[in-house]
C-alpha cells in the first residue's frame, strides 16, 4: 500500500480548481453522508478493466473512451443515454474489425460532472459572477445564487450517476449490445451518410463475418460474447471531497479503491506532483488516466510517473495525450522516447478534443479537420516510434448537435447556432463520432496490411 497515505491526505498539500463553499459545515455534512452511501462500483470491475487495459499497453487490444464533456442535472434522460450507447457501441465494432483487436469500451459517464475553469470568474454584459465548475458543484444559469458552490448537489450527482450506471449495465448485459443489433445499426448511419460508399466495403466485410459465423452455428443465442460486453464508466476526480467520501477498501483485496467510477483521470491542470490531485491519487488501486497537454516535460511526466505507478504495472497508468494538431509532432515523440528509455508499461491514447478548441461567432467549437488531423499524427508519430496507439479518448453525444464543424454531413460556422447544447466543451455528434471510427479504421487496416506485406516480403 502508498506509504503515508489516507483517503484524505490530500487536504494537507497545496490544491488547484478548488471551488469556495460558503458554509464548511453544510460541505462537511454532506460528505459525510456521501460515506454511508454504497459504492458505485465494485473494486472486481475495475481490477477487469485494468486487465483489459494492460492488454492495450501491451499492444494486444485498443481503447475506446468517450462522452460528455459535463454531464448536466437537467438532460438526464434515459434517451440521452441510449443514444450515447448507441453511437459508442457502433464505434467501438468499427473500430474492432478494423484493428482486429479487442477494443475496451470506457465511457465519460455515470459521473462526469466536475470542471476546471481556465478563469475564475466569468462576464456578462458588465456583471462578473463565479464561474461554473460543472452540477456538482454550481450551477449554469448566470445569476448570483447560482453560482455558489452547494454541497446538496453532490448527493444529486451520486444518485444521478447511479440511476445512469445502473441503465447503462442494463444495456451491456441486457441484450441491447448485441452485435447484431450494432451491427444494423451501423448500416443505418451508412445508407444516409454522404461518405456511403467510401464505407460501404467495411461495412460489406463485417457483414460478410457475420453471415459466415451464423453458417457455422455462432450466434448471440448460444454465445454470450456475441450479445453481451463490458462497458466501464470514468470521469475526471477533480472535487475530491466527493472522491474521498466514496474511496472504500476492498474487503477481497485490503486495498483502497476509488468507487464513484471505474477509472478516473488527473486534469491537465491540476497535475503537479507534490499537490492534492497526484497524492489521492497515488493511493487508490484503480486503472487512472494523467491528461498531458504540451507543457508537460519528459522529466516531468517520468516523475509523475515514479508517483503514480511506482510498481510499472501494465494497465494502471493511461497518458491521455492532448496537445493540438499543430503541436502534437512536437510534443509527443520526446515523450514516448522517454518512456521507453525508462521501460515504464503505459496506455497511450489520444484526445484530440482539449488542443483543438477555436472560436467562431463566439461560439467555442472544433473543427474536424484538426480532431482528425491530430489522431492521425498521433498514429504515424508511434508508428515511427514502434510504439502502440493504444487508443482514443473523445468529448461525443449521441445525439445530432451542431457543436464541432465539419464531417461529412459538414457543420458550417453559421449552422452552429442550430443545436448547440453543451454544458461545457464542443461535442462530436453522433455521425462524427461513428465518422472518426470509419477514418480510423480504414488507417488501422491499411496498417496492417502493410505489416503484413513487410513479412511477406522479408
Ligand atoms: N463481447 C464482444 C465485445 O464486447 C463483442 C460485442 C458484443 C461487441 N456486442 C458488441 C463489440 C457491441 C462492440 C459493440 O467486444
Ligand atoms: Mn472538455
Amino acid at each position: 500500500m502508498a506509504q503515508n497515505w489516507t483517503p484524505g491526505s490530500w487536504r494537507q498539500k497545496p490544491i488547484q480548481q478548488v471551488p469556495e463553499y460558503p458554509d464548511a459545515a453544510a460541505l462537511a455534512a454532506t460528505e459525510a453522508t456521501l460515506a454511508t452511501y454504497p459504492p458505485l462500483v465494485f473494486a472486481g470491475e475495475a481490477r477487469r478493466l485494468k486487465k483489459q487495459l494492460a492488454n492495450v499497453a501491451e499492444g494486444n487490444a485498443f481503447l475506446l473512451q468517450g462522452g460528455d464533456c459535463a454531464e448536466s442535472f437537467l438532460e438526464h434522460g434515459a434517451d440521452n443515454i441510449r443514444d450515447f450507447f448507441r453511437a459508442f457501441l457502433q464505434m467501438a465494432v468499427v473500430l474492432t474489425y478494423g484493428a482486429q483487436l479487442p477494443v475496451v469500451k470506457v465511457g465519460r459517464i455515470a459521473g462526469q460532472f466536475a470542471k476546471p475553469r481556465s478563469s475564475n470568474v466569468e462576464a456578462q454584459d458588465g456583471v462578473t459572477l463565479p464561474s461554473y465548475r460543472g452540477d456538482i458543484i454550481n450551477g449554469i444559469e448566470f445569476n448570483e445564487a447560482s453560482r455558489i458552490p452547494n454541497p446538496e448537489r453532490q448527493l444529486d450527482a451520486y444518485r444521478q450517476s447511479a440511476a445512469t450506471l445502473n441503465l447503462l449495465r442494463a444495456f451491456a448485459m441486457g441484450g441491447y449490445a448485441n452485435l447484431e443489433n450494432v451491427h444494423q445499426w451501423m448500416l443505418g448511419f451508412i445508407k444516409d451518410s454522404p461518405q456511403a460508399d467510401r464505407y460501404r466495403k467495411l461495412a460489406d466485410r463485417i457483414s460478410e463475418t457475420m453471415d459466415f459465423m451464423k453458417a457455422i452455428g455462432i450466434s448471440a443465442d448460444n454465445n454470450p460474447s456475441l450479445r453481451e460486453t463490458d462497458f466501464f464508466t470514468s470521469h475526471e476526480a477533480l472535487l475530491l471531497g466527493y472522491e474521498e467520501a466514496l474511496t472504500r477498501v476492498d474487503s477481497t483485496s485490503g486495498d483502497w479503491y476509488a468507487t464513484s467510477g471505474h477509472m478516473l483521470w488527473i486534469g491537465d491542470r491540476t497535475r503537479q506532483l507534490n499537490h492534492a490531485h497526484v497524492e489521492y491519487f497515488r493511493g487508490i488501486k484503480n486503472p487512472i488516466g494523467l491528461k498531458c497537454g504540451p507543457s508537460l516535460t519528459p522529466d516531468n511526466l517520468i516523475e509523475l510517473i515514479d508517483a503514480l505507478n511506482p510498481a510499472n504495472e501494465a494497465g494502471r497508468l493511461t497518458l491521455i495525450c492532448r496537445f493540438g494538431h499543430d503541436k502534437v509532432a512536437d510534443s509527443l515523440p520526446k515523450l514516448i522516447r522517454a518512456v521507453e528509455k525508462e521501460g515504464r508499461k503505459v496506455v497511450w491514447s489520444c484526445d484530440p478534443m482539449h488542443g483543438n478548441t477555436i472560436t467562431l461567432n463566439h461560439y467555442k467549437t472544433r473543427p474536424f479537420e484538426r480532431i482528425l488531423s491530430e489522431v492521425e499524427s498521433f498514429f504515424q508519430i508511434h508508428r515511427a516510434e514502434g510504439t502502440h496507439p493504444g487508443g482514443i479518448h473523445i468529448e461525443m453525444t449521441g445525439k445530432d448537435v451542431t457543436e464541432c464543424t465539419g464531417g461529412a454531413r459538414a457543420v458550417t460556422a453559421d449552422s452552429l447556432s442550430d443545436r448547440y447544447h453543451t454544458h461545457c466543451d464542443p461535442r462530436l455528434n453522433a455521425d462524427q463520432a461513428l465518422e472518426l471510427a470509419f477514418l480510423l479504421s480504414e488507417r488501422m487496416k491499411s496498417g496492417r496490411d502493410e505489416k503484413r506485406l513487410a513479412i511477406a516480403n522479408a
